[in-house]
């Protein structure tokens, strides 16, 4: 019997402290108008207080999700981790979540594809159980952006945020979950969006932390036509891989980078905003956790049998797009 790796769950937490455009108007020369025009964003979550790490964050969703599904934690059996702001370079963050959930049985990894991870992970976790070898996965998506985040940088501090969340993967029978994956990745695109310090490549120095090397660097125009252009592409080659037409699609789940980049994907894939899930207001570009914190917010209009079409452009480059059959009505 053929299985497939249905989404069961989805549980999220985001941080209390709401950064507003207004705080930004205070930290650097932009306005409210201009943020919003340009990027559809309102105000991002910030994880604040000493010794806080995006473990914080996955932990407390993972929590929520195991709370929601009537989950063990030790019945976990694999977690992974999409982060790009591990708490620290190893261990890895998906151990310290596992750990803190009392996931004593499962092994846990994390994986790096700036804000395509969550994609690419969510990948990985459904080749486990399609392949029959797992019956309980957790894929987490989770980043504290405003650790790397430059507040004098005015063009890359009002895109990020803090966030994270979680599905569950359990094998269906009947033709749920990851039906099909196009996944991409361009390293020739690592000159335009990158950390340059901290790294093996150039370690922590006085100087690199004087030369601000730590936070993100981004060239967000030329990251912004790479963008517009490859989310659009790979979301229309899964519609059409699978002969899913515009009104077969219920929704699109976007990473949530730029409202013009979802606008762009919506429109080259033929469906209306009423099919678009869109938290970006409230939340920016949390990286790895957008489109996990996406279902969240949207669990409750999402049907048994709904077709969702993910889509996701990041660092590397990395893009992607996922086609799932939505597995429950809550
Ligand atoms: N407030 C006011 N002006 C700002 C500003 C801000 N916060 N940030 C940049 N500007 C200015 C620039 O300095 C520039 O001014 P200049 O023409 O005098 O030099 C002008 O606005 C246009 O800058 P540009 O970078 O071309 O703007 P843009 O329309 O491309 O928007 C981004 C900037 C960052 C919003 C946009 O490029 C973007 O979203 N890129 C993709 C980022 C992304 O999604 N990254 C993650 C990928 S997963």
């Amino acid at each position: 019997m053929k299985l497939t790796a249905a989404i069961t769950g989805v549980g999220a937490y985001v941080p209390d402290y709401r950064l507003t455009n207004k705080e930004l108007e205070t930290l650097v020369d932009t306005t409210s108008e201009w943020i919003v025009s340009r990027t559809g964003i309102e105000e991002r979550r910030i994880l604040k207080g000493d010794n806080q790490g995006t473990s914080v964050m996955g932990i407390k969703a993972v929590q929520q999700l195991l709370e929601k599904t009537g989950t063990r934690a030790e019945d976990i059996e694999l977690l992974i981790c999409a982060t790009v702001t591990p708490d620290m370079l190893f261990p890895a963050t998906a151990n310290i979540i596992s750990g803190g959930v009392g996931a004593s049985r499962a092994f846990s990894y994390d994986m790096n594809a700036a804000c395509s991870g969550f994609l690419y992970a969510l990948a990985t976790g459904a080749q486990f159980v399609q392949a029959g070898t797992y019956k309980k996965v957790v894929v987490v998506g989770a980043d504290k952006m405003s650790a790397i985040v430059d507040y004098t940088d005015r063009s890359n501090c009002i895109l990020f945020g803090d966030g994270a969340a979680a599905v569950l993967l359990e094998p269906s029978t009947d033709g749920y979950g990851v039906i099909d994956q196009v996944l991409r990745a361009d390293g020739t695109g690592e000159q335009f969006l990158h950390q340059k310090a901290g790294g093996s490549r150039r370690p922590p120095t006085a100087e690199t932390v004087a030369g601000r090397e730590h936070y993100i660097y981004q060239e967000g125009a030329s990251v912004f036509k790479f963008a517009v252009t490859k989310m659009a592409d790979v979301a229309a080659e899964v519609m059409e891989r699978n002969h899913l037409s515009r009104e077969d699609v219920a929704w699109l789940v976007p990473h949530q980078a730029n409202k013009r980049i979802i606008d762009a994907t919506a429109h080259r894939m033929g469906v209306g905003p009423d099919k678009v899930m869109l938290n970006i207001q409230r939340y920016g570009n949390t990286t790895n956790a957008t489109i996990p914190l996406c279902l969240a917010d949207y669990e409750s209009q999402l049907r048994r049998g709904d077709n969702l079409v993910f889509a996701a452009f990041g660092g590397g480059f990395t893009w992607g797009a996922l086609y799932v059959k939505w597995a429950y009505t809550s």
